[in-house]
């Protein structure tokens, strides 16, 4: 089986979807590698170090996409906008695609990847089961942007993080709020602790007070936190505006009381709630500085502008967008080894893809194949009847 490694081509991309280390991985499934020229270069991957784990440098993009059984991208069509249909073009009928597809909101890249016959598996939705730990690429991307936002932050901020005490007077350390502490924020908290910050971590989920606490910040209890504000997959539930009201209505104090606020708050599939309104922006001092990890998903504040920096009575709020990419070595060596992992996972003992519908794993990621949608929530999300039970290949 060959598989196909291709520069990314979304604009301002980095990251590469397979690097020379994540290779052993898949060394004794008999897989071939066929890579584009310089694809890794940005993520700090020269060509000779594929080279030398076997790995064949092909004379175009399109003979990647010719001759590969799998093509493994970061950004899928369905996750570029701009650039991914050229790449629609290229994809074979038979052929499968694994990466990044926005397969919950970007439906028209999934209808015509089921139209071209192609199966699109899509990593967003890798389950949150134990045995796929080592292929959730989403958390391996939340890592990484746990971390820059921080260092965005520090960045703008125009006091310094730690507490210093020195020859001309003592320095106050930054206080940190952390708004979401999922997989993002507790590394972002464990970041800004690591500054010498005083981070506090909120989280609508009750049961992360321990992971915050562990990271020695202090757990925020608004008392509007419902009970049953997780789902099973251990992602948070979407909650009425009611409840957005009251929860921005308690937060409103405690916001005023920081220098930094890091937001990371999602609700998968959904917009991102606002937790912070213009309003409160304005109860905050002049120099500080808001992180919205969420601006790709609307952001949780209401002045993020995705991808720039809003000034507003003097406090900055930042909407980076694909913080992942802007530390690209150590995500494309997280997204490979995840990748690589879901790969050898795939392979049947002959050595070929082998997609069992049967498998959760498979069922859950597989967008679509034979012709058709065949992910039940992308389905319905299409107004589509529910897949058929489907048995083996
Ligand atoms: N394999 C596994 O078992 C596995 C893998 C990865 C993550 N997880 C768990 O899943 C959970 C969520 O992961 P994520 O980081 O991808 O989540 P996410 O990116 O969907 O959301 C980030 C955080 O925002 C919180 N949030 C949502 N609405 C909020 C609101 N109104 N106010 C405050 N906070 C709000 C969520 O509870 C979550 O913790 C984590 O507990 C993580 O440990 C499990």
């Amino acid at each position: 089986m060959t598989v196909g490694i291709v520069s990314e081509v979304a604009p301002g991309e980095r990251r590469v979807a397979m690097v020379p280390g994540a290779i052993a991985v898949l060394n004794k499934t008999g897989t071939q590698f066929l890579m584009e020229a310089g694809a890794g270069l940005r993520a700090g991957f020269p060509d000779s170090e594929y080279a030398d784990k076997g790995v064949r440098i092909a004379n175009s993009r399109a003979e990647v996409f010719q001759s590969a059984d799998v093509v493994v991208q970061v950004r899928s069509p369905g996750a570029n906008p701009e650039t991914g249909a050229a790449d629609l073009a290229l994809l074979r009928k038979g052929q499968a695609l694994i990466g990044f597809g926005e397969p919950l909101t970007a439906l028209d890249a999934a209808r015509s990847l089921a139209e071209r016959g192609v199966s699109f598996l899509a990593m967003e939705l890798m389950p949150r089961i134990t045995r796929a730990q080592s292929m959730d690429a989403l958390s391996s991307m939340a890592t990484i942007a746990g971390y820059k936002a921080v260092l965005l932050a520090a960045d703008s901020l125009p006091r310094m993080f730690p507490m210093l005490m020195t020859a001309a007077g003592t320095v106050a350390p930054a206080r940190v709020l952390v708004i979401g502490a999922g997989v993002a924020g507790l590394q972002a908290i464990a970041t800004a602790r690591r500054l010498g910050a005083v981070v506090s971590g909120y989280d609508i989920r009750a049961a992360v007070k321990e992971q915050v606490e562990s990271l020695g910040a202090r757990f925020v209890v608004l008392d509007v936190e419902p009970a049953g504000a997780e789902d099973k997959g251990g992602y948070a539930k979407a909650m009425g505006e009611d409840f957005y009201r009251r929860q921005r209505d308690a937060m409103g104090g405690l916001l005023a009381e920081q220098n930094v606020v890091i937001t990371t708050a999602a609700v998968p599939g959904k917009k991102a709630p606002v937790l912070i309104t213009r309003e409160m922006v304005e109860r905050m001092a002049p120099g500080s500085v808001v992180v919205d990890i969420a601006a790709e998903r609307g952001g949780n504040c209401e002045l993020t502008r995705p991808g720039e920096t809003v000034e507003h009575n003097g406090v900055s709020i930042l909407g980076p967008v694909n913080l992942a990419s802007t530390v690209p070595y150590h995500a494309s060596q997280m997204y490979a080894k995840n990748i690589a992992t879901f790969l050898k996972y795939l392979i049947g003992k002959d050595g070929q893809l082998a997609l069992n519908r049967e498998d959760e794993i498979v069922r859950e990621t597989l967008v679509t194949h034979g012709g058709e949608v065949v992910h039940a929530k992308v389905r319905e999300l299409m107004g589509l009847a529910a897949p058929q039970a489907v048995t083996g290949v």
